[in-house]
């Protein structure tokens, strides 16, 4: 719900008195970046320029590749537009006590957030480092701290562009304000809790428009975006049309976006990027403070776990040329994920679910019993050593994965005790949305067809105890 439509309500923030603004010479700079922009739409929307195919997209049917076009992206925060944000506000790590926005930029910006326990707002987050204020050319974040569970907070977004000449010769626009928007935190205090799973989108734009669309109508408390958001990241540009503003809407200002790392979203020079569009959780362990996209979080009845399994090849293997630790990595989140699963209100939640990108195992004894042989698949073995024996030792009832493009779901067994849910592809014809709510009396998941909305499977669990 949008409360305060503030838009370009202005305020002036300079820090250099002397120096006026020349505003036709400062919106013929954003003339030059949508030129450049427009250089980088037709290099990017190329084809012939993508070396690797999503799973399932063969090379006959390029078009398939739906990378976002100036055809079929946003006018909205189109650079022309005169915004210095380039998307709607982001809400991300929503926990107990604190909260993060992400937005993006269509030209290097200072900002911060405005919010507070009323639309009236009143206090100011905002990420400073080292005695200075956030400058960024492609993102901006603010970590809201403070916050008391399941309570109702208000925020809004300030964008200044800021021209950099020299030390003593820079400039700061007046603030563009979003609209007012609301969140909850996460805590145990509610009677039930509703979320939404998408996965594997690899850039489809079509096909995350539709999500969106539907989630829209499904309306859940928070949102899973499970992996392979993008098929990989040469720059921000994919980034900023895939992730932040793919829909001409504020498609996660009010309803949380929890990131479930894949595969795909560490391919690529801004891969290495990442924490500027997905702001890491904060650990309570000092210990495992590195692990900024693991979290365990209680809302209500259900108690969420969130897993990297991090790449598919070894970290030895050629196609890495020494750039991945995810051996490691696997092995660390396994000691977080023990010390998680013992926290109590994790422990005592009346259901308890987990997500990754990768499944733990293959589904079924047929066709894809065996891995291809050519991916190795390192993480079947070593993130299904290193989390399924926990999942069965502290009661996990599901595992809600992707990566294979295709649905699946497996039952509970005696010898595995938890049962996976395998999230659709990135093609219309093989989509799916998953949407769940657990009140006291029962967890159901359900498994829809994005291009028709046919239930391809519901699921029923009762509460742990
Ligand atoms: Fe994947």
């Amino acid at each position: 719900m949008r409360l305060l439509s503030s838009l370009f309500h202005s305020k002036r923030v300079s820090v250099n008195e002397g120096a006026a603004i020349d505003r036709r010479a400062f919106f013929s700079r954003f003339a030059v970046a949508s030129a450049a922009s427009a250089a980088l739409f037709s290099r990017t929307n190329d084809a012939s320029a993508i070396d690797e195919l999503p799973e399932g997209v063969t090379p006959s049917n390029p078009r398939e590749l739906l990378y976002p076009t100036p055809e079929n992206h946003s006018v909205v925060f189109s650079p022309e537009s005169g915004k210095f944000a380039a998307s709607y506000p982001i809400l991300q790590n929503v926990s107990y006590d604190s909260a993060s926005i992400v937005w993006s930029l269509n030209t290097p910006s200072t900002g911060w957030v405005e919010w507070g326990p009323t639309p009236k707002l009143g206090k100011i987050a905002r990420n400073s480092e080292f005695g200075l204020n956030p400058y960024e050319e492609d993102f901006l974040s603010a970590r809201i701290l403070g916050l008391q569970p399941n309570t109702i907070y208000y925020y809004r977004t300030a964008t200044c562009a800021f021209s950099y000449r020299s030390a003593y010769d820079k400039t700061c626009e007046p603030a563009q304000y979003s609209d007012v928007y609301s969140f909850k935190t996460a805590g145990p205090n509610v009677e039930k809790v509703s979320f939404a799973v998408m996965n594997d989108t690899h850039n489809q734009i079509d096909t995350i428009r539709t999500l969106f669309d539907r989630f829209d109508d499904i309306n859940p408390d928070f949102l899973v975006w499970n992996g392979d958001l993008c098929h990989r990241y040469p720059s921000s540009y994919i980034v900023k049309t895939t992730i932040a503003n793919p829909c001409d809407r504020p498609y996660a200002a009010e309803r949380p976006l929890i990131l479930s790392k894949g595969n795909h979203d560490r391919w690529g020079p801004f891969a290495h990027k990442f924490t500027q569009i997905f702001t890491p959780w904060i650990q309570r362990n000092p210990r495992f403070r590195s692990l900024g996209y693991n979290v365990a979080l209680r809302y209500g009845p259900l108690a969420i776990i969130v897993l990297d399994t991090a790449d598919t090849k070894a970290d030895d293997a050629p196609a890495c040329q020494g750039l991945y630790s995810s051996t490691p990595y696997r092995e660390q989140q396994a000691n977080w994920l023990r010390e998680a699963l013992q926290q109590p209100e994790i422990a005592n939640a009346p259901y308890l679910i987990a997500f990754c990108h990768i499944p733990l195992f293959e589904h079924t004894p047929k066709e894809d019993a065996t891995p291809p042989a050519q991916m190795n698949w390192i993480p079947y073995h070593e993130a299904g050593r290193y989390f399924g024996p926990l999942f069965d030792e502290y009661g996990v009832q599901l595992l809600i994965a992707a990566h294979r493009h295709k649905f699946a779901y497996s039952e509970a067994s005696p010898h595995r005790p938890w049962a996976q849910l395998l999230g659709g592809g990135p093609l219309m014809e093989n989509a799916t949305c998953i949407y769940a709510e657990a009140n006291s009396n029962e967890l159901v998941v359900n498994c829809e067809k994005l291009s028709d909305r046919s239930i391809l499977g519901s699921w029923s669990f009762k509460p742990r105890f």
